[in-house]
């Protein structure tokens, strides 16, 4: 039997890549977003590759919805096999002009959608005793970056829980990673590059470019160099591997 997979925000970006991946790997994957027309488009794709899918449009950061997403998986395939908790927004700003609301609206989506995404997931897996648990961090998760502090301060929760869920769950033979993107050429970066010009006097273009001479490896990182990291991690060959957060970034952070 197939293993079963949700990739959560998976409309586009990274999630989409991942959602391509785990197809390709041979696992039945459920496409979720909060983006309508995006995640069923994805699904429309992956199911012309012969892909068992499925597209559910539900918010991360809604409980109703993420119980009633895994809800729906289990209901259809028995099981649930992986949970990838991708989704995740960014905000642009120095602290001392972020107002708490936009604080609350990035916890909101990059920890407490983890959180919602990782319990459901794990209730379920409890009862099979086993599954994968798979959060999306970031190189701000090992380093706080300008600029992007409530974002860095997100991605070292995620990394904190990834640790803490993975001792809890051990016992029940489920393991919880994350993988740690560095800049990825995804409408985030878009975003992240417009809104960090004005402060840096850089035009459009320019940040992206400015930054990636972090990068050691020479180019911007594709959707597909994250998925692969992914893939090992949804897979057998990584049974061994818990409470980890590891950087898959051409080597910006290194420690
Ligand atoms: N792009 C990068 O350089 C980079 C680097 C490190 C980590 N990341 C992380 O990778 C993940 C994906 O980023 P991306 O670059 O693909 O971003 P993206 O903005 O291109 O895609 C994010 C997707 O998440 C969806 N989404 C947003 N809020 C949601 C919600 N509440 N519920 C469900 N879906 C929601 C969006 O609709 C979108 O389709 C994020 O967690 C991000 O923080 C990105």
């Amino acid at each position: 039997m197939d293993k079963v997979a949700i990739v959560t925000g998976a409309g586009r970006g990274i999630g989409r890549g991942i959602a391509f991946r785990l197809a390709k790997d041979g696992l039945d994957v459920v496409v979720n977003d909060i983006d309508a027309e995006n995640v069923n488009q994805v699904s429309q794709e992956l199911k012309s590759l012969g892909s068992n899918t499925m597209a559910i449009v539900a918010d991360v950061s809604n409980e109703k919805e993420v119980y009633a997403m895994v809800d729906q998986v289990v209901e259809k395939y028995g099981k649930l096999d992986v949970m990838v908790a991708n989704a995740g927004i960014a905000k642009v700003k120095l602290a001392i002009e972020m107002t708490a609301s936009e604080w609350d609206e990035i916890f909101a989506i990059n920890c407490r959608g983890v959180f919602l995404c990782d319990q459901a997931a794990a209730k379920q897996m409890i009862k099979q005793k086993n599954g994968k648990i798979i959060n999306c961090a970031s190189v701000a998760a090992h380093s706080g970056f300008n600029l992007l502090a409530a974002y860095s301060a997100t991605k070292f929760a995620v990394r904190g829980f990834t640790q803490a869920l993975a001792k809890e769950l051990g016992p029940s033979g489920i393991t919880v990673n994350a993988y740690c993107p560095g800049i990825v050429g995804t409408d985030m970066w878009d975003l992240i590059d417009e809104k960090i010009g004005p402060y840096l006097n850089l035009p459009k273009g320019e940040v992206l470019k400015k930054y990636s001479e972090l990068i050691t490896l020479g180019r911007v990182q594709t959707p597909d160099d994250v998925a692969c990291f992914v893939s090992y991690l949804a897979s057998s060959d990584s049974d061994y591997m818990t409470g980890q957060s590891v950087m898959i970034d051409g080597g910006i952070v290194m420690s």
